[in-house]
């Protein structure tokens, strides 16, 4: 058995490749790519911890991104400890619960208005008409980006992420949807420094702390513009696949929807059981800065290793029945929004969001079908989850 993270029938169901990882080669190794993996849930939990041997420096997929590309634009993700908490410190000022919070009766709005629609022409597509625009609308509005740009920032999103079939080889349309983004984030900031507002990006050209030296810094343009880029990419993809994957896990599961449905106050759970269950993101890639022994052999230093979020999720070793969808089960400890210093710095927006999204959905479609025939699954290297979803009541 091999893992492939490019290979379609292996985004269409990666769970038996994962079983088969954890129980045969929990330690694998891919000579053809050129990588590692870990599939166990302590292991994948334990490098996700030890940042110093298990670094984000390189990029966090499989494909090798340029380590020069974010000198000037740096982005937290892609940086270790103590440059990876300097840009966290001063983000977490002006991304705090309570700003987030703020966040529910706006979120709700767009919620009612999107599904306004669905409701008058009795289903829809889940990823167009819902689980897409929310997540953007809401990122969008909070950073403040002309509502007139929003869908074509989002588009060269979704294109900067798409892998061709079988291969590691960024495709020439992903690297023009990343130059033209970084180029809108650029213009975006710059005007943004000549004229603030009372937004989020504008207190965050302003934020300052204290360094462990005393003096204060703030954040450059180039990191401010890194962050727009990061959280522009993180707070959208993501959403849109956790709630298309929670509209297709319930309709395959009616009991369990039913079970939300007559009590709403099990929503938080069942969110939680949705990203163990079908994660968001499936790996987090890592680059091993000394050998690592484990499994018998040996990781030598420098090597491309994933932590396989998608299979810990899934571990029978953790998770009793694990392969059972059940919004009973309270998975807090699932690693889908990754663990240690990496931790989704978006964890309570991305939670608010389904949670509300999920309440209104069900109270308008309590019966509905998912016509899996013509969904359509993204193919991306470590997104997981549909660019269409066709339901019905
Ligand atoms: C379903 C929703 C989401 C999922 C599954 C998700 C997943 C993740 C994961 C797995 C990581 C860890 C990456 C690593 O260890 O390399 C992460 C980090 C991050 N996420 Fe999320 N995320 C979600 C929503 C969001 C949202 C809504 C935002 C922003 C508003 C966001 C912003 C970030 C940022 C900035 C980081 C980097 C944190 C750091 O490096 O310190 N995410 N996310």
């Amino acid at each position: 058995m091999d893992l492939n993270p490019f290979s379609h029938e292996f985004h269409a169901d990666p769970y038996p490749t994962y079983r088969w990882l954890r129980d045969h080669a929990p330690l694998y190794r891919n000579d053809a790519l050129d990588f590692w993996a870990l599939s166990r849930y302590r292991d994948v939990l334990g490098a996700s911890l030890a940042w110093e041997t298990y670094s984000s420096a390189e990029g966090t997929t499989l494909e090798r991104l340029d380590p020069h590309l974010f000198d000037v634009r740096p982005m937290m993700i892609f940086l270790d400890p103590p440059r990876h908490d300097r840009l966290r410190k001063l983000v977490s000022r002006a991304f705090t619960p309570r700003r987030i919070a703020e966040l529910e009766p706006f979120i709700r709005a767009t919620v009612t208005r999107l599904l306004d629609r669905l409701v008058a022409d009795g289903g829809g597509d889940f990823v167009t008409d819902l689980s897409m625009p929310l997540p953007m609308e809401v990122i969008f509005t909070l950073l403040g980006v002309p509502e007139a740009d929003r869908a074509t920032v989002r588009r060269w999103m979704d294109v900067s992420l798409e892998r061709d079939r079988d291969t590691p080889v960024i495709p020439e349309r992903a690297i023009t949807a990343m130059a033209e983004m970084m180029r809108y984030w650029i213009e975006f900031v710059d005007a943004l420094r000549r004229r603030p507002n009372d937004g989020l990006v504008s207190a965050l050209l302003d934020a300052e702390i204290e360094g462990d030296d005393g003096a204060r810094t703030r954040l450059t343009d180039g990191e401010v513009i890194g962050f727009c880029n990061l959280i522009g990419a993180a707070g959208n993809e993501t959403v849109t696949k956790l709630l298309a994957n929670a509209c297709v896990l319930f309709a395959r599961h009616p009991d369990e929807y039913a079970k939300v449905r007559a009590t709403p106050g099990r929503i938080p759970d069942a969110v939680e059981e949705v990203f163990r269950y079908t994660s968001p993101s499936q790996y987090q890639g890592r680059v091993t800065t000394a050998d690592v022994t484990c499994y018998g052999r040996t990781v030598p230093q420098g090597s491309r290793i994933l932590l396989l979020t998608g299979s810990a999720n899934r571990d029978e070793r953790e998770f009793p029945d694990p392969d059972r969808f059940d919004v009973g089960r309270r998975p807090e400890q699932h690693l889908a929004l990754g663990y240690g210093v990496h931790f989704c710095l978006g964890a309570s927006l991305a939670r608010l969001e389904s949670r509300v999204a999920l309440e209104e959905f069900s109270l308008r479609f309590p019966r509905y079908v998912v016509d899996e025939s013509r969904c359509v699954r993204v193919h991306m290297s470590n997104v997981h989850g549909y660019e269409h979803v066709p339901f019905a009541a």
